[in-house]
Order: C-alpha cells, then structure tokens, then sequence
C-alpha cells in the first residue's frame, strides 16, 4: 500500500504535560493523563508517489508552509529513513473543528498522520510503536493514539509513550468546551515548554503530580467526579502559574476565561457536578458527566463572553479508514 488514510480526536488532558527533558524526543518532564474528545476528528491521507519532484502538504484546503509544512516533512522523513523508501508525498489533512480554537490539532493531527504514514510506507507497527512515533511529532499526539483515556509516561525514546487506562464507554464523562477566542496564541505550546523551568513554581508543580496522578487515574477507574475533579482543576491552574510566573511572562487567560473559571467554580457551589481545566490557550474546558452537559451547556451560553460551546464525549483511538481525501 502506498496510500493510507487514518482519523484520530485530540484529546484533552486531565493532568497536563508542561515541559521537556529532551526537545528532540519530546521526552516530558511528567507523566500526563487524558481522555480523547469524540466530536473533534482529523482525517488525513498520505500516498508515496515515485516521480514527484516534492512534497505537498495541504491543512484544510491550503498549502501548509512555514514551520507548519517544516513540521509534517520532519515527520515523513522519520517513517521514509526507517524503510529507505524515498518517494515524495502528498499529504492531505482535514479538521471538522474551528481553527485558532487552540484544540490540539497538533495532537489529531500527528496521531493521524503516523498512522497513515507507516501505513503508506508499510511499516508494521503495534499501537505502542505508533505512540511513540506520533509524540516525535508532538508530545500530546502519543496520547491521541489509544481510545479512550491515555496515560503517557516514561523518559527514554524506548520507554515514552501513552497507553489506554480506560476504554470509551467505561465512563460517559463530557467535555464542554467554552470557545471565549478565536485568536492565535503569541506563543504556541512548542516554545512555551521551553519557558517551563525559568519559571520558580515548574519545580513544585513538578513535585505534585505524581500525588495529583494518582488521584486522577483513581477518579477515571472508579468514575468518581467528585474525587477528580477538584485535582484536575488544582493541576490546571498549577500549569498556568507555571506559565503566567515563566521569563517572559506566558498570560493565556482573557477577561472571558476569568468569567467562565468563576462561574464554574459557582455552579458547583450551587451543586451542579462541573470541574474546569485549560489548554495553552483561553478557551476553557468543563468536565462533568453526561446528564449534566445540557445544563453546562446551557449556561455557558448564557454568558456574554462566551462565543461557541463544543460538546464532546470520549473518544476513539487513532484508526485507519478505507475512505482517502484524494
Ligand atoms: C498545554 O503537545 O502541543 O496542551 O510536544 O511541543 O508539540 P509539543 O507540545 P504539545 O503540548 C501540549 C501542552 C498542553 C498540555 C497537554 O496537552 O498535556
């Protein structure tokens, strides 16, 4: 086969993944946890064709340039050195969800893209290989791998990959999405990794989660909410004073964020089961389990910051499909 397509969902993490200890490797420095978000999908096909001249890359109908394009040919070339196959490809990718969301397309679209390479380049790899191909790409798509919830861990190349702690329907936990911006972050999570350990909190964040881990895997196995939620937050914020106190200063938050943050934390004092966590961005995910998305849903709508609210259950793995794009 010298043409493959594969769909994979981002994922959002319930303890999150801020900093490196290899650049290169995308090695983190901390274990990180995750579940995949069903509603989001990338779609991308690849196909080698002995006598192109280059390699074409097109993300939601444009040509990919600048370090977007840089990015997908380092990754191409990773599965092309290990088979000696050394034809040009062409790649087209498609997201179903908004851009400039800051939704990890990075993750969907580096698990979709290793799988429909090594498929395209015939390279025969288990889902644990895929995973640690996919984080060479980047570090949260090893996590986009697997269905369901993810635990990435691990500090060599061999040993650094993520693995399913729970499958999609163990649980029917939701993430509603708060879109409060449509704008592209100054500064992306790519370089924002590298501002970790300037910051004097990295450290002591760093200490935390291995307790905070625990907590959070316990909550998924026993779909305990209540157990989970409040150290999910408690990471979230963690990550952020990492972030907000690095050189220079990494201030994702906007008057919106703040506005959705409070009124969660509100309607869970009103008794409503609703926990948020972030991204390296300003759009805020709630986290509640399915009876209760309706009146999330509801109620971010209500308020005046709030632009767009996406809905999401538990996602698949990342998966190949007998469909192309081209
Ligand atoms: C804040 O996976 O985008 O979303 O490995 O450099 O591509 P690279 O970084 P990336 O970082 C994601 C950071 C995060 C937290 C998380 O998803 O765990």
């Amino acid at each position: 086969m010298s043409k493959a397509t594969a769909v994979a969902n981002p994922n959002i993490a319930l303890i999150k993944y801020w900093g490196k200890i290899d650049g290169t490797l995308n090695l983190p420095a901390n274990p990180s946890v995750s579940m995949n978000l069903a509603a989001l999908t990338t779609v991308t096909t690849v196909e080698l064709r002995p006598g192109l001249q280059v390699d074409t890359v097109t993300i939601d109908g444009k040509p990919a340039v600048g370090e977007a394009f840089d990015r997908v040919l380092r990754h191409l070339d990773r599965a092309r050195v290990r088979t000696g196959n050394t034809s040009k490809a062409l790649v087209v990718s498609r997201n179903d969800f908004p851009a400039g969301t800051g939704l990890a397309s990075s993750a969907s679209a580096f698990a979709a893209l290793s799988l429909a390479v090594a498929a395209a380049v015939g390279l025969d790899l288990d889902e644990q290989a895929i995973s640690r191909f996919a984080r060479l790409g980047s570090g949260s798509a090893c996590r986009s791998v697997p269905a369901g919830f993810s635990l990435w861990e691990g500090d060599t190349d061999e040993s650094s990959y993520a693995r399913q702690v729970a499958k999609p329907d163990h649980w029917d936990l939701v993430d509603v999405v708060a879109i409060v911006a449509y704008d592209h972050k100054v500064i992306g999570s790519q370089d924002g990794h590298a501002l970790a350990p300037s910051s004097p909190l990295h450290q002591a964040r760093l200490d935390a989660v291995p307790g905070w881990l625990d907590k959070v895997l316990g909550g998924i196995r026993e779909r305990d909410l209540a157990a989970m939620g409040p150290v999910v937050e408690r990471e979230a914020l963690a990550m952020h004073g990492v972030m907000m106190t690095s050189m220079p200063s990494l201030l994702y938050w906007t008057a919106g964020t703040v506005a959705v943050l409070q009124s969660v934390q509100a309607w869970r004092r009103g008794g409503l089961a609703v926990y948020f966590t972030l991204d390296a961005g300003p759009n805020v995910h709630c986290l509640c389990e399915l009876r209760d998305a309706p009146k999330v849903e509801r109620r971010l709508w209500e308020l005046p910051d709030v632009k767009d609210v996406l809905v999401s259950r538990v996602g698949g793995g990342a998966r190949l499909v007998d469909f192309h794009l081209f």
